[in-house]
């Protein structure tokens, strides 16, 4: 398993999470893995048995780099970091006050062939290497590159995991080089994108196997709009792609087990979730009103629909209503939460920053949770709102679509666990709250509501096992992944798509 984030190690969102939880259910379902990430500033103090094996001179470009591996398990996961000072005992995981690290290619590609290099050196030979997202993809592109006539690499398969097509590690062409690759690999049908280079996009080429992290964002990124000029490629592998949805880790976000609450509560007994309540307007310092409660958590950028909220918030706080809303990202919209926060100082709190308490109390505390995305991989927070009961307002996209069942006021036997609205626009999105309000003034019926929610198993069970049979279906196959017509790529019917606006994260 090689990504660049696994919790508790290192998180900056939910690719995080799914690496740690999903690697450990695997685990427990009795596979033999490793799960190999960068050692980053704080790895040392978290890993408890961590110990220093050995060094491994790796054949990094231009010139090979030394690295140290240490290995230690991080919840009973085997785990392998590989350390490199000068690349990773840094602060941020890919940058710093929103920019990214110059040097992130070279770090990454170290990274993802260190990470094949170990496997060698350790002489532990995995069925399936599983990369995760632009920084581990060129794991997949070495495998089925520099390693393709390498016996003891023969029998491995590739799977590579899309979490985010929005981030697709993007860098001028002068960079190629500390690929290592030659530059027969720099092609409009291999890893050149409009003149760039777009590590992402070898992972999608190589693949012998590919998924997302949900059915309907498997479908959306065959689309033009969603496609971020990679539509494409994905179309001509839609044989090979599949979507899977994501889990919850059951033992980080339980609301009857979890340390970060004042009080634990289950749907049996509601009791600590209005204790919950009061003692997050108390840590808010808003007053403590009987009113609806909303809460946010997300990274500040535009795919999470912040110029939406942004948009409705005026109006919005003028009703009887609070808001608590925790996140960081994009500095103008923090700059606008600030204003509107010192405006409606008895309504709405802007926590800037990360905090993964605050995140468990505001998903217990709030009574509503908004997540109106532009899109949405899958998405985290809405799984854990419904678990919390904290009934999500959602846009009708990707993960979101998936995972929250539109409440229809006045049906039958309505199966609804959330509110979804499709236009991405500020006055569908205020009249899609102004229902949920409306609901919540009915306590019975919103009570059938939460339940409904807090009902449904996301557990992580299901979904591992899904994952499992995507390995078995990897192994299974006995050709490399050569199957793109050449008229998939960019340059042909695709170039006027442009790649995306955000490269990296
Ligand atoms: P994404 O990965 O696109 O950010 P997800 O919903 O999949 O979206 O996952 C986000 C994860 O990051 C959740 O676990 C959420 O609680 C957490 N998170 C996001 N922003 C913050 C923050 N400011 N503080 C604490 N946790 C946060
Ligand atoms: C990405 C997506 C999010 C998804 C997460 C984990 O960050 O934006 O929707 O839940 O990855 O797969």
């Amino acid at each position: 398993m090689v990504a660049s984030e696994a919790v508790p190690l290192a998180k900056t969102g939910g690719l995080g999470d799914v690496v740690g939880a999903l690697s450990r259910e695997l685990v427990c379902l009795g596979h033999d893995l490793r799960l190999v990430l960068p050692r980053y500033k704080d790895s040392g103090k978290l890993v408890k048995d961590l110990t220093e094996s050995h060094t491994l001179t790796i054949p990094a470009a231009p010139v090979p780099i030394e690295i140290t591996i240490e290995t230690g398990t991080l919840n009973d996961v085997p785990l392998i970091l590989l350390r490199y000072d000068p690349f990773f005992d840094r602060p941020g995981l890919y940058g710093e006050s929103g920019r990214d690290y110059p040097d992130n290619l070279a770090r990454f590609a170290l990274f993802s062939r260190a990470a094949l290099e170990v496997c060698r050196a350790l002489n532990w030979k995995p069925d399936v290497v599983h990369a995760h997202d632009w920084q581990a993809a060129l794991a997949v592109v070495y495998l089925k590159t520099l390693y393709l006539s390498d016996t003891w690499w023969q029998s491995c398969r590739a799977l590579f995991t899309i979490h985010n097509l929005g981030y697709q590690g993007i860098f001028p062409a002068t960079e190629f080089l500390l690929t290592g690759l030659p530059w027969s690999e720099y092609t409009p049908d291999r890893l050149e994108f409009f003149g760039q280079v777009n590590l992402l996009k070898g992972g999608l080429v190589d693949a012998d196997m590919l998924n997302t992290v949900s059915p309907t964002y498997a479908r959306e990124i065959q689309t033009p709009d969603l496609g971020y000029g990679l539509a494409g490629v994905l179309q001509a592998r839609k044989d090979r792609l599949f979507g899977i949805i994501n889990g919850i880790d059951s033992e980080q976000w339980n609301p009857a087990t979890d340390t970060y609450l004042p009080a634990r509560y289950s749907v049996k007994d509601l009791a600590g979730k209005r204790t919950c309540k009061t003692s997050l307007q108390r840590e808010m310092k808003l007053p403590s009103r009987k009113v609806p409660l909303i809460g946010v958590v997300t990274r500040l950028v535009s795919q999470k629909g912040i110029d939406l909220i942004l948009d409705i918030l005026p109006d919005l706080l003028t009703l009887a209503i609070q808001m608590v809303l925790l996140g960081s990202g994009d500095p103008v919209s923090e700059k606008a939460l600030t204003v509107l926060q010192e405006r409606f100082p008895t309504k709405f709190v802007a926590r800037l920053g990360f905090d993964e308490g605050l995140a468990h109390r505001i998903e217990a505390g709030a009574d509503l949770f908004l997540m109106p995305s532009l899109y949405e991989p899958c998405g985290l927070n809405q799984l854990y709102s419904l678990t919390y009961g904290t009934v999500p307002i959602v846009r009708k996209t990707g993960g979101l679509a998936d995972t929250v069942s539109p409440y229809r006021p006045g049906a039958k036997n309505d199966k609804g666990t959330g509110f979804v609205f499709e236009s991405p626009f500020a006055e569908v999105l205020y009249s899609t709250i102004l229902l949920a309000l409306q609901v919540f003034r009915d306590q019975p019926e919103w009570q059938r509501l939460m339940g409904r929610g807090m009902r449904q198993d996301f557990s992580w069970r299901h979904s591992a096992r899904e994952y499992v049979k995507l390995y078995e279906k990897t192994v299974a196959l006995n050709q490399s992944a050569t199957d793109i017509p050449p008229d998939s790529f960019p340059r042909g019917r695709f170039r006027d798509v442009g790649p995306p606006s955000h490269l990296s994260r």
